[in-house]
């Protein structure tokens, strides 16, 4: 029988499912519906020091849906992190630790470009007992105009300096969440993990507009006639996030020596999508938007999903199968030339077959080609007409 046990960065899950940074762990009340459904671990909702400087608007939310408007593809927020007081945060942590010690709690923090406010965020969470840190580099509205979030998510040269100044005051593991909206997400990964980051999380939403509504003919979520560009997520973003939870566990093995740990995130909502981001490098997986969409509950299916992967497979652990499918990653130049290769092997083993054939019908001419079992048949070739 498989297990789901995993343990990464010293922090031990029952299972790899995680819930990322949003609504779905926005107070002690989800948190700990989230721990008593089953979820292997919690990344709270994003916390600063000063959380009056925070005001969020409603609507804040936009979906991209299919022909039946059912089925949500996409899911674009205007969110910031959140309107909760430090103060009332830590003494949430404090509890939640207290009813559930054997429950993985990991604080996401976020604050301004200074020294000191970031070793103050990370020394009082970590009094308050949570078991790891997540570093929110990666919001992508709202945050980015006080230079926060992406901000520094962007700036890798700012990202290590930040990580840096973390890994000084933390005592826990810490993670520095991407965001997706760069050039090349191994900069800024690069970056963390030289500052001495623990892990990755990745990714954090994509830069976006989910519409434009035809009866005002405003961009949405509209907000008083306007509206501000969003972070997009759900199924729709989760190809993206594959193909950076990919590039950077190559990067990690190939400058790190493997040493560093991926928590993927992006459109996850099964066992499969999981089993997914495992093959290509991740260590855990987070799910933030199926979260709002299925409910809490979504987490049993997929842990049924995922060991079901596990057994068909053979697979025992997570690392048994923990980035198999890397190493089939190659150039397009790769690709043509093992592809005109194989074509080649296919049309000799054509030819000779054709050629075998041919024999075959010229019939008996030299006396070595006589067998014992077909000499029935090979007489009857030899007959004229
Ligand atoms: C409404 C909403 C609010 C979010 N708030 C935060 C946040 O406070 N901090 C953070 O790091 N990520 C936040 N995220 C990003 C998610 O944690 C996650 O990285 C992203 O949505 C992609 O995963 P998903 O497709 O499972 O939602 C938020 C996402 C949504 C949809």
């Amino acid at each position: 029988m498989p297990t789901l046990e995993t343990t990464v960065d010293g922090i031990k899950f029952p299972n790899p499912f995680v819930i990322g940074s949003g609504p779905p762990g926005t107070n002690k009340k989800v948190i700990c519906k989230a721990f008593d459904e089953g979820w292997g671990g919690m990344i709270a909702k994003t916390v600063s020091l000063d959380a009056s400087k925070v005001i969020n608007v409603a609507p804040r939310y936009g979906k991209l849906t299919g022909v039946n408007k059912k089925e949500v593809f996409g899911w674009e927020n205007i969110e910031l992190i959140s309107t909760t007081p430090f103060d009332q945060w830590l003494d949430e942590f404090k509890a939640i630790k207290d009813q559930y010690p054997d429950h993985v709690l990991i604080a996401s923090i976020m604050e301004e470009y200074n020294k000191d406010a970031w070793c103050e965020i990370v020394e009082r969470c970590e009094a308050a007992g949570v078991d790891g840190l997540e570093l929110n580099f990666s919001c992508p509205h709202g945050l980015p105009e006080r230079k926060m979030g992406a901000a520094m998510g962007e700036d890798p040269e700012i990202l290590e300096e930040v990580t840096g100044w973390v890994m000084a005051a933390a005592k826990t593991p810490v993670w520095a969440k991407m965001t997706p909206n760069v050039t090349h997400i191994e900069d800024p990964t690069r970056a963390a993990l030289r500052a001495g980051a623990h892990g990755i999380s990745a990714i954090n939403t994509i830069r976006s507009v989910i519409g434009v509504d035809l009866k005002t003919l405003r961009p949405m979520p509209t907000v008083e006639g306007y509206t501000t560009p969003g972070g997009y997520s759900s199924v729709a973003v989760r190809p993206i996030a594959l193909r950076m939870v990919m590039e950077i566990a190559t990067l990690i093995r190939e400058e790190f020596e493997g040493s560093r740990t991926i928590s993927g995130i992006g459109g996850v909502e099964t066992g499969e999508d999981a089993a997914q981001f495992i093959l290509l490098g991740a260590d855990t997986v987070q799910v933030c938007t199926g979260v709002m969409k299925m409910g809490y509950k979504m987490v049993k299916p997929m842990i049924e999903g995922l060991l079901a992967f596990m057994e068909t497979h053979g697979f025992e652990t997570i690392d048994d199968f923990k980035g198999h499918a890397l190493p089939y990653f190659t150039t397009h130049a790769d690709l043509v030339a093992r592809q005109a290769k194989a074509q080649a092997e296919k049309r000799a083993a054509v030819a000779a077959k054709a050629a075998a054939k041919q024999a075959e019908r010229e019939g008996i001419t030299v006396d070595d080609k006589w067998d014992g079992d077909d000499f029935v048949q090979q007489s009857d070739d030899l007959v004229s007409g």
